[in-house]
């Protein structure tokens, strides 16, 4: 295939920040493109028409209108504003009656799945496929298709039905996240028949629209070299690894970014007062401001925890649940902030209510709290059972705050242990723990406050991790060199 000198590159999602977002997939799709076209790629992004996306993007027109397996869509053409520190990236949005509902993309308010979930995204698959294809903007095609996630599963698996058609990348932001639709509901998505077979999209009886991305995708990657390394084995490959092993040879694993510019605390509008490595007394206001907000007491000794996340298994929140009537016999304060599953919401209002000057508890959806905990907390917990990348634990450590983080996935690779080694050859950046379990979580707190009481390596610490560089750059030359051997490979 013809090298273009900047490859188009299609970026197919069901949620991107600052249009819409539920978590770090929206954060890095709401990135990568802006990184991707500074290394010199015409790189679009593609997203459903929710009425959220409609409302955040300006100047939006209508560009083609179509009907598909019996939906008409309509395609709008719009741009992440200059305003929009990440630059000027063209938008395309997938107008339907199926997305114009307000809240959750995924849920109801009730924290049930919406039922038509994969008819929804199917449809928006066969958009992004025409899209990509030339057959709807008129005069865009793309060289590359850059699928994420299950809800983009079926875009490599549509192209693959195509005799020209761009070459795929199929990411995989979380493995535990399938897609599954039971057999009842699989007529209405008028797939070939011959997908339902196990070397298919067929899983165990449903399917699994996640496997349309790893089967047919020219390259499957997900966002840390470790996670491409676990999801191989039963432990982590939730049912997926024989596949994964299977396509070994397509598989790796690319890092994630952050955008530096908007996770800044030098600049953070969020914060109540500035600061950067060689000034961190900023830190301590922020700290003081943290504390009185959330009715904590104003406490420059305790070490302050934060916890910044969707309230679900994965994060080992039952882990600090268990651990926190211990964790309070320490000299240290917590302060949480998500949303997610009732049980956990609960218990966390529970302990907030039984301890309120130590415990505090926010629920719900708020990106500036998000940023004022991030600058205001000492230590940052990440007690994943798994995680792909994790952003907040490199929010952390841009905040010169230190992750206290469960050593796997993107964490593992992200955050370098305080053994006595690494803080003697200043290489350290926080503090890792192996098992899953209450009482490891323990042990880290305590080595938390030793080193903290001791101050001078908690001050090596925040310098360390201040001074990792883990803006996009990097990650965007990894995929252009991924998509550059795709168009230079034999066609
Ligand atoms: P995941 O994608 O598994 O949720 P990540 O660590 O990659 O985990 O990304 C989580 C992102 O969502 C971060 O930007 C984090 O700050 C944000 N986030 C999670 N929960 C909330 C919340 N309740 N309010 C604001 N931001 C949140
Ligand atoms: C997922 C993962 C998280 C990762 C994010 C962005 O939701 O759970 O670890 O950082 O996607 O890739």
């Amino acid at each position: 295939m013809a090298v273009s000198r900047h490859p188009r590159i299609l970026l197919a999602a069901s949620e991107a920040w600052p249009l819409i977002k539920t978590g770090g997939l929206g954060d890095v799709v709401g990135a990568l493109p802006a990184a991707l076209r500074n290394a010199g790629a015409d790189a679009r992004l593609v997203l459903p028409a929710y009425p959220a996306a409609m409302a955040a993007l300006a100047g939006l027109e209508p560009i083609a209108e179509s009907a598909l397996y019996g939906s008409t869509v309509t395609l709008f053409e719009g741009h992440i504003g200059a305003e929009h520190p990440a630059g000027r990236v063209p938008v395309y949005l997938v107008g339907s009656p199926a997305f114009d509902r307000p809240g959750n993309p995924y849920q109801d308010n009730a924290g049930q799945d919406w039922p038509d979930n994969a008819r929804r995204f199917a449809l928006f698959c066969r958009a992004a496929a025409a899209l990509a294809l030339g057959r709807l903007a008129p005069n865009w095609r793309a060289d590359i298709v850059h699928a994420h996630d299950w809800q983009t599963g079926l875009l490599p698996a549509l192209l693959s039905l195509e005799t020209r058609r761009p070459r795929s990348v199929f990411t995989i932001h979380n493995l535990a996240y399938q897609g599954l639709v039971p057999a009842s509901d699989a007529d209405a998505l008028s797939l070939p028949p011959e997908w339902w077979r196990y070397q298919a999209l067929e899983f165990h009886g449903q399917l699994a629209l996640i496997k349309g991305g790893i089967v047919y995708a020219d390259r499957v990657t997900t966002v840390s070299p470790r996670y491409a390394r676990e999801i191989t084995t039963p432990e982590f490959g939730c049912g997926l690894d024989g596949l994964l092993r299977h396509r070994a040879a397509a598989l790796s694993g690319i890092l994630n970014g952050i955008d530096s510019t908007v996770w800044n605390p030098s600049t953070d509008p969020a914060l109540s007062a500035p600061y950067d490595r060689n000034h961190l007394a900023g830190k301590q206001a922020n700290k003081a401001a943290l504390q009185a907000e959330m009715g904590l007491a104003v406490d420059t000794d305790a070490l302050l925890l934060g916890l910044v996340g969707r309230l679900v298994a994965q994060k080992g929140i039952d882990l600090l649940l268990d651990a926190l009537p211990r964790l309070l016999a320490m000299p240290v304060q917590v302060v949480v902030l998500g949303s997610g599953e009732a049980t956990y919401v609960q218990a966390l209002h529970a302990a907030a209510a039984a301890a309120p000057s130590r415990v505090a508890f926010r629920t719900g959806y708020d990106e500036a709290l998000a940023h004022r905990i991030q600058a205001g907390v000492d230590a940052l917990l990440v007690p994943s059972r798994f995680e792909p990348c994790g952003l907040t634990q490199l929010y952390a450590l841009r905040y010169g705050t230190v992750p206290i983080v469960r050593a796997v996935g993107g964490l593992a690779d992200t955050v370098v242990n305080a053994t006595p080694r690494a803080l003697a050859t200043g290489r350290a950046t926080g503090i890792r723990f192996q098992t899953a379990s209450a009482a490891a979580l323990l042990e880290a707190v305590e080595r938390a406050c030793a080193l903290f009481r001791a101050d001078e390596p908690w001050r090596q610490l925040q310098h360390a991790g201040m001074a990792k560089d883990h803006s996009w750059a990097a990650s965007a030359r990894a995929y252009m060199a991924l998509y550059r051997a795709l168009l230079d490979g034999p066609g």
